[in-house]
């Protein structure tokens, strides 16, 4: 399973980057807004920044919402770095818009997924990346890695080469269980993966260690 971190924060990336384990970087307008990042150039320059920082995918949304609106925010964004995906949301012109740019060589992440069948529509244009998004589903109480589960079956059953992306995760244990459930990729908050580090076992043991290679060395 692929790491992407879910940021448009440059720190963020950097940091997730230097522990060797990041492939790839998605953003949103929230996220982008959240950074003060406003205004076309200003968008544009910092998508430049972050595909400096990241070799792997880096997912950029488009705000458009008509169909030519996304195809020329979509080129102007593919054409910044190789490894710009296009983010498009699931909508009618949407789906339009990922059939169009498959068919362009533009790569693709169809975004604001909530059901089996919106997952198979962004297959069915060739979507690169399909993102439901678990927390917002389990937020409603419904269950996200079970929508992650159905789609898996559903791609693997008719072997859709789409992957799926686990889009909004919240804590360590949906990374774990978005593995389980055959995820390809998992996106999520720096300290969403940070919190993978954490087990007092290790810390106790690794303090043991330590103690005693002191006290051999005495
Ligand atoms: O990738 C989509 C993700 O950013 C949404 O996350 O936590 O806002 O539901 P969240």
């Amino acid at each position: 399973m692929k790491f992407f971190i879910d940021t448009a924060n440059l720190d963020q990336i950097k940091e997730a980057a230097d522990l060797g384990i990041l492939d790839g970087v998605t953003t949103n307008p929230s996220l982008m807004a959240k950074e003060g990042i406003t205004g076309d150039k200003n968008i544009l320059a910092h998508y430049k920044k972050i595909c400096e920082i990241v070799e792997g995918d880096v997912s950029a949304e488009v705000i458009a919402t008509d169909f030519s609106g996304m195809i020329s925010e979509g080129k102007k964004l593919a054409s910044l770095a190789e490894n710009i995906v296009v983010k498009v949301p699931m909508t009618r012109d949407g789906v339009k818009a990922i059939s169009y740019f498959t068919d362009h060589g533009i790569n693709t992440n169809c975004t604001l997924v909530f059901s089996a069948g919106q997952a198979i529509l962004a297959a069915k244009a060739g979507a690169t990346y399909l993102s439901p998004f678990v927390g917002r589903v389990d937020d409603v109480t419904w269950d996200g890695i079970k929508l992650i589960e159905e789609i898996v079956s559903i791609y693997s059953i008719q072997g859709y080469i789409t992957e799926i992306l686990a889009a909004s995760i919240r804590s360590p244990l949906h990374i774990v269980q978005a593995a389980k459930a055959g995820a390809d990729v998992v996106t999520c908050p720096l300290s969403s993966i940070l919190g993978l580090f954490n087990h007092p076992l290790t810390d106790i043991g690794l303090a043991k260690f330590l103690e005693d290679h002191k006290k051999a060395a005495k």
